[in-house]
């Protein structure tokens, strides 16, 4: 079952007169209980999407649904339903753990029981049971960042977004954090959406990558149909004498889509590769060849990056910018950031830079991690 349904969905910006296409038509599903990860450089659109489904930012076309309430017609039930911590985090720097918790729960008009239930239960969940009644400035990266994802789950959203929840943590930290984010997974059934520039966070965290470029989703799979769909598997076969035979019997394989030749080795590009391994070895053996080595390797996910985006990911890349129209009246297109929705509750504050109040989740802070 989807829990999030989008199609179309496109957000231009206009500042200064210039328009900048951030996202351009979105289309994505996203299963109940899956991990999927928005992968892309700097300026790619990630958040932009996500602030849109999030009910932060309005889109400038298209539509969604996001955890069963239409975002354009119910954003306040979208924002009861779901958690989002946003890239920068929140929490205030004198506050104790605990007590930010608590607050969470109190700005969702959970009971102060309940609220202390759920806190206790998610800073079980996230390793910060010992940390309660730490003040927040005290904790390392990682834990503050697992702070901010446990108050995006205080209200125990079925979907959780999370913006690039690992960036400047260290290996460490990061992979612990994907070990707690499975288990919310695993054990809650939380739907995690994430943005993320890590590959082997992408690799190794998300059942789903979206692999977003320029304002678009230029390819989508689970890491290990990415790479087979763009690269394809590569055995190395070293030999032990002329490689020429051995080279003739590899050439006449109907599995082998492609041969180098460098010295003793032969580079074979194959779709699968432990499928394929066995017939080869025996098809060499047959023919009298000798191997020194085989091995196996599979593409990585920088390759498919590479491949589908014509660019690695790390590269700093010109953001495009379309040359604005002649005339043109201020529409949805000339938001700046202070315009964070215009899809606000209308019982609830209506802006980032808006009190938190009693009304709950209808500005990003409250929308997880960050408070007015
Ligand atoms: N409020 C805004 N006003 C004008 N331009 C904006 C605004 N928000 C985002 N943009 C532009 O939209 C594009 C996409 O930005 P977005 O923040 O979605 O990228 P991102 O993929 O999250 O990048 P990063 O990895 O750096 O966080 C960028 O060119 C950005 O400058
Ligand atoms: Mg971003």
């Amino acid at each position: 079952m989807a829990i999030i349904m989008a199609e179309g969905l496109a957000r231009t910006f206009r500042t200064r007169g210039r328009t900048v296409e951030a996202v351009s038509g979105v289309d994505l599903e996203v299963g109940a209980g899956e991990i999927v990860g928005f992968l892309g450089t700097n300026g790619a659109g990630k958040t932009t999407t996500l602030r849109m489904l999030a009910t932060l930012l309005r889109p400038t076309s298209g539509r969604a649904t996001v955890a069963g309430a239409d975002l354009r017609r119910d954003p306040a039930g979208v924002r009861r339903r779901i958690g989002y911590v946003g890239q920068g985090g929140g929490a205030h720097p004198d506050a104790l753990v605990g007590e930010e918790l608590l607050l969470q729960g109190e700005l969702y008009r959970m009971t102060r029981a309940a609220a202390r239930e759920r806190a206790a239960a998610v800073a079980g969940r996230l390793g910060l049971a010992d940390l309660l009644d730490r003040q927040v400035q005290t904790l390392s990266g990682g834990q503050r960042r697992r702070l901010d994802i446990g108050l995006g789950l205080v209200h125990s959203p079925p979907l959780v977004f999370l913006d690039e929840p690992s960036t400047g943590l260290d290996p460490h930290s990061r992979r612990e954090l994907w070990d707690h984010t499975r288990r919310l997974r695993d054990e809650w059934g939380t739907t995690v959406f994430l943005t993320t520039h890590y590959l082997e966070e992408a690799d190794a965290l998300c059942d789903r990558v979206l692999v977003m470029d320029r304002g678009r989703i230029v390819i989508e799979g689970t890491p290990e149909e990415l790479k087979r769909k763009v690269a394809g598997d590569v055995i190395s076969v070293e030999v032990a004498d002329d490689p020429a035979p051995a080279e003739a019997v590899l050439r006449a394989r109907p599995e082998v889509l492609a041969l180098t030749a460098d010295g003793s080795t032969l580079r074979l590009t194959v779709a699968r590769g432990e499928q394929a391994l066995f017939g080869l070895v025996q098809a060499l053996g047959g023919a009298g060849v000798r191997l020194e080595s085989i091995q196996l390797t599979r593409p990585s996910l920088d390759e498919v990056f590479l491949a589908a985006t014509g660019h690695p990911l790390h590269a700093d890349l010109p953001i495009p910018i379309p040359p604005a129209p002649a005339t043109g009246l201020a529409g949805p297109a000339s938001a700046g950031p202070a315009d964070p929705t215009g899809l606000a509750d209308p019982a609830g504050p209506t802006g980032p830079t808006g009190p938190a109040g009693p009304a709950g989740p209808a500005h990003e802070g409250a929308l997880g991690a960050r408070r007015a």
